[in-house]
């Protein structure tokens, strides 16, 4: 039988490379590394000579774009920025109908993909935003909603997202970008009763508490496009997310591109993206990468849950759980078809199991009490 096919476009970047890595463990998929350079690929992928080949073209040429779109089973997207190569590549798959897994995407091109489906439904899976934040984001509430409130009423959900890294240029252009939620600059915000309510400054922050090396951290509020999604779909009255930069020097480059709304234009976001790709790595120097999760669920019996999820790296986690869906997607475990995000693609129990036994989680912590009494759930 002839291997599946997989096309991996940004194939020599931070994320692709390392969504190239688990391919090339756990499957037999053949991978096409697609970049505009040539480049020399590390030996754990190399050594794999007869699975892989390269190819050079502009992945916002269309013409040529589909040209290596035949006879390709599965795209795999880490091209960047995502706000730059926006939704082109998506709807060069949608229109030949070849399933995409894309790292960025992020709430533009889901958008733009629903209005392309009002004219025309897909037949593949479209999944857009599949790597840490967006993907895991969505994934591990929706786990935590799974696991411990079946049946339950749930009040209200809140989740904190904190991580830091030496980010690409690419990387940083995306995350710049994303500070002003896409043109629609909704500021500090929280979700009541399917009602996006903006916050004061002044209430806007809370701590998010982590075991070391992470410990305590202040974050503030942001939006979600994802937990928007779940919330509405559980029926949750209150929804409020947070996150923030961990690196100390990332972090102040992002607070001051928010203040002077730097991710207006693409100039002032290539600017911001260059100080934050200088700022992170150089708060890299004296600290790891780090990326983590805490959920709270709150029921109306009571009863309050709680997880979160630590993992040791950024590029290498969000490289893996594209690796994962890529894995499941080839393995059919992927049914729905048409545009959606990496928790509406995925079952979420199954997706945290592959992701433990990738080896990139350093910490799962699940408990839930009841009258303030603590008692391990897991
Ligand atoms: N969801 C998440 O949690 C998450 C996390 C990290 C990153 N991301 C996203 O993943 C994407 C990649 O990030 P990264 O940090 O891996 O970037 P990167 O290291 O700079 O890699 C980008 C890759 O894309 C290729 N490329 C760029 N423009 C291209 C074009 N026009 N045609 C063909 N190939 C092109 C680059 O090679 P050439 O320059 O040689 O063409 C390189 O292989 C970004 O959109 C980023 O926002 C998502």
């Amino acid at each position: 039988m002839q291997a599946q096919s997989v096309l991996l476009l940004g194939g020599t970047g931070q994320v692709g490379l390392k969504a190239a890595e688990y391919l090339l463990e756990h499957t037999q998929a053949a991978l096409t590394f697609a970049s505009r350079r040539k480049a020399s690929l590390p030996s754990a992928i190399s050594q794999h000579q007869d699975r892989i080949n390269t190819v050079q073209f502009d992945v916002q040429n269309t013409d040529d774009l589909k040209t290596q779109l035949e006879n390709t089973d599965l795209v795999v997207a880490c091209v960047g920025p995502s706000g730059i190569i926006g939704d082109q590549i998506v709807l060069a798959c949608k229109e030949l109908g070849v399933p995409i897994i894309d790292a960025g995407g992020y709430d533009p091109v889901y958008a733009s993909l629903h209005e392309h489906e009002k004219k025309h439904s897909s037949e593949v899976p479209l999944i857009i935003n599949a790597g840490l934040l967006p993907g895991l984001s969505g994934v591990f509430p929706a786990y935590l909603i799974q696991q411990c409130s079946r049946g339950a009423d749930i009040k209200s959900l809140e989740v904190q997202y904190v991580g830091r890294d030496a980010w690409s240029y690419n990387s940083a252009w995306d995350i710049i970008n994303g500070l002003g939620d896409f043109g629609h600059e909704r500021g500090f915000c929280y979700l009541e009763n399917q009602q996006v309510k903006r916050e004061k400054f002044s209430k806007a922050g809370t701590k998010a508490h982590f075991p070391a090396p992470i410990g305590t951290a202040s974050t503030m509020l942001i939006y979600a496009e994802e937990i928007v999604q779940l919330a509405n779909e559980h029926d949750i009255q209150t929804a409020k997310v947070y996150g923030a930069n961990l690196g100390p020097r990332a972090m102040f480059v992002c607070m001051i591109a928010k203040i002077f709304k730097m991710y207006k234009n693409h100039k002032t976001i290539a600017r911001a993206a260059r100080w934050l790709c200088k700022a992170s790595a150089k708060d890299m120097r004296k600290l790891d990468p780090i990326y983590a999760v805490d959920v709270q669920i709150k029921c109306a019996d009571k009863r309050v849950h709680h997880g979160q999820i630590i993992l040791e790296d950024t590029y290498q986690a969000t490289g893996f759980i594209i690796g994962i869906t890529a894995k499941q997607l080839l393995n059919n475990q992927i049914t729905k078809t048409g545009p959606m995000m990496l928790h509406e693609a995925v079952d979420a129990n199954h997706f945290i199991k592959d992701l433990e036994q990738a080896g990139v989680v350093a910490g799962l912590i699940l408990s839930k009490s009841d009258n303030n009494t603590k008692q391990e759930a897991a």
